[in-house]
C-alpha cells in the first residue's frame, strides 16, 4: 500500500511546509479520504490548480488523498486542532455533532442529479453551511458524488434479501435505523476499514457510489451491485474557523471564487465519474449489476418509510420541509 495512513505525519507536513520558501507564502493542507480519481479527489486538486494561479503561487493547496494523513473520524478532530486546515467529509460523518445533518441522508427523497444540485446549492443547504459556526469550522461549500448503491456478496434484488445481514455503513442514525428497519444490521466503520472487513468477509454488503466501489476495488470481493440510488452522498467542504479568519478578505474572496467558479463543473464531474466506473463494471466479467425494478423498490421503500415521520416529529421538521422545498 502506498499510502500507509500515518506515513505521513504532522512532521512531514511541518517539513513540507518549511520548504516552501516565500515569506507571504500560504499553505493549506487539505486532507480526504478517497482515492485521487473520484468526484472528490479530483475536485480538491482542481481546487488547489484556481487557489494558485488566482494567488499567483502565494497561497498553495496541498492535498493528501486515500486517508493517507487521517481516517474519517480523525480528520475532523485534525480540522480541529488546525493540523490541516480544510476537508470535505460526507456529510452523513458530521451528523453525530449535528443531527439535523441527517436531513440528507432520508433515503428515496433526492431522485435526480437536477434535484441534488438544486439542494446542494439551494435554501437547506445554507442553513447546513451555518450550522457548523457552532462547531467552529467555516462552512465553504457542497460537493457532490452522486448516488449511493448496493456492492454484496450474494445478489440483493427484494427488501427481503437484506434480512440477516451485516452491512457496512456510515455513522448517521438515519443510515443505521434504515438497514434496521430492512431487518439487517449496520455496522458503521470508517471508510479506511471497508476493504479489509469485506477482504475477511466481517461484512456481507456495503452501501457506496460507484466511483468508491469501483476506486477502491470493493466491487473484487462483493461482486454484486445493486443499483439502487436509494441515497446520496455529498460532501461538505469546509475549513478551520480560526484558520479561515486569518486570512485576509482578499485572499477569502480567492478561495470563494475558486470554489464557485469549479461548482458546476464539480457536479458534472460527479454525474461523469460515476458514469463511467460503472461502464467499466458492466465490463467485468465477474461482477453482477441488478437493476433495481419499480416493485421492489416500492417494497424497499415502505419498509424505510417510517423514517421521515420520525426525521420530521423528532429531528427537524423544518430542514425536512426544506429538503421538499429544494427539490420541487
Ligand atoms: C464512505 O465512508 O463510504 C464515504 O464517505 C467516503 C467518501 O468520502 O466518499
Amino acid at each position: 500500500i502506498a499510502y500507509q495512513q500515518g506515513a505521513f505525519s504532522k512532521e512531514k507536513i511541518a517539513y513540507d511546509d518549511e520548504q516552501v520558501g516565500l515569506d507571504d507564502q500560504i499553505i493549506i493542507n487539505f486532507s480526504h479520504v478517497v482515492a485521487e480519481n473520484t468526484p472528490k479527489g479530483m475536485a480538491a486538486k482542481k481546487f488547489a490548480e484556481l487557489v494558485e494561479e488566482k494567488s499567483g503561487g502565494r497561497i498553495m493547496v496541498k492535498v493528501y488523498p486515500d486517508g493517507m494523513l487521517y481516517s474519517d473520524y480523525d480528520e475532523l478532530e485534525a480540522l480541529l486542532d488546525n493540523e490541516v486546515q480544510m476537508i470535505a467529509p460526507t456529510t452523513s460523518k458530521m451528523t453525530e455533532r449535528l443531527p439535523s445533518w441527517q436531513v440528507l441522508d432520508l433515503p428515496f427523497v433526492i431522485e435526480t442529479n437536477e434535484q441534488l444540485k438544486a439542494v446542494l446549492t439551494g435554501e437547506l443547504s445554507g442553513k447546513l453551511l451555518e450550522e457548523l459556526s457552532k462547531l467552529h469550522i467555516k462552512g465553504l461549500t457542497f460537493w457532490s458524488n452522486g448516488f449511493k448503491q448496493i456492492s454484496s456478496n450474494q445478489p440483493i434484488i427484494r427488501a427481503e434479501d437484506f434480512k440477516g445481514k451485516q452491512i457496512r455503513t456510515m455513522g448517521s442514525d438515519i443510515i443505521k435505523e434504515q438497514y434496521r428497519k430492512l431487518n439487517a444490521e449496520p455496522i458503521p466503520l470508517n471508510f479506511d476499514d471497508v476493504y479489509y472487513e469485506i477482504q475477511n468477509q466481517l461484512i456481507d454488503a456495503q452501501e457506496n457510489t460507484i466511483s468508491n466501489i469501483y476506486s477502491k476495488k470493493f466491487y473484487t470481493m462483493e461482486n454484486h451491485i445493486t443499483l439502487s440510488n436509494h441515497g446520496i452522498m455529498a460532501y461538505a467542504v469546509m475549513m478551520n474557523e480560526n484558520f479561515w479568519n486569518s486570512l485576509t478578505e482578499e485572499d477569502q474572496q480567492i478561495i470563494i471564487e475558486s470554489l464557485e467558479e469549479m461548482q458546476e463543473w464539480q457536479f458534472e464531474l460527479a454525474e461523469r465519474i460515476n458514469g463511467e466506473f460503472l461502464e467499466k463494471l458492466y465490463k467485468e466479467p465477474n461482477v453482477e449489476i441488478i437493476q433495481l425494478n419499480e416493485q421492489n423498490k416500492k417494497q424497499w421503500m415502505q419498509s424505510v418509510s417510517p423514517l421521515y415521520e420520525y426525521f420530521n416529529q423528532k429531528v427537524n421538521g423544518t430542514y425536512f420541509n426544506l429538503l421538499l422545498q429544494d427539490i420541487d
